[in-house]
């Protein structure tokens, strides 16, 4: 962590930037918004690893949206409604995580070109109702994998994007963790 020599070594403000640096700061580099001097990640790796996790929800929005017009069969309602539920919380995932990606000043990528090889889950479209539900549970088990390594970088480095994050996580072991009791429900 980067100190300020305006800090007084061990007293009240030794951790923190004093004030008029921080206005100072504020002031250079307008154009750039919400990337201060302050942040201390490496915006490009940042940008690309969000890049790929709009991919990752994008490619489970798709996928989801499939499985809810193909459920069919005696649990086909109750799971569609889960595979809609799914597909709109990965919907809202993709808007956020483009939001924070033009906060830092990056371009959302929505091309279709390269889309799935820039997601870390892939698009399977599973024959039967089992099949959809244990291919969703898959691509749920590599986000939350890839999340979590994310978050992981990005540290102390950009706690926005680490919070926003770590929300999607928890939504994902959410949609995990739902695909688990339905699958044992479907084959018990
Ligand atoms: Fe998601
Ligand atoms: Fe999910």
């Amino acid at each position: 962590m980067q100190r300020d020599a305006a800090a007084t070594p061990g007293g009240p403000g030794a951790f923190l930037t004093d004030i008029q640096t921080l206005r100072r700061r504020a002031r250079e580099h307008i154009a750039q918004g919400a990337v201060t001097p302050g942040y201390h990640a490496d915006r490009d790796v940042v940008l690309r690893l969000l890049n790929e996790a709009l991919a990752t929800e994008i490619v489970c929005t798709l996928r989801y949206r499939r499985h809810y017009f193909m459920a069919k069969g005696i649990h086909g309602e109750s799971v569609a409604a889960e595979f809609l539920e799914h597909a709109n919380d990965e919907q809202q995932h993709a808007d956020q995580i483009a939001e924070r990606i033009t906060q830092l000043g990056g371009e959302p990528n929505f091309s279709p070109e390269g889309l799935l090889s820039r997601s870390h889950a892939e698009y399977r479209e599973g024959s039967s109702l089992g099949d959809m539900m244990k291919e969703d549970l898959v691509a749920e088990r590599i986000a939350i994998d890839s999340y979590r390594e994310m978050i992981q970088y990005l540290g102390t480095k950009d706690p926005t994007t680490r919070r926003l994050m770590e929300e999607i996580l928890a939504k994902e072991e959410e949609h995990a963790d739902d695909l688990a009791s339905l699958l044992e429900e479907y084959s018990g």
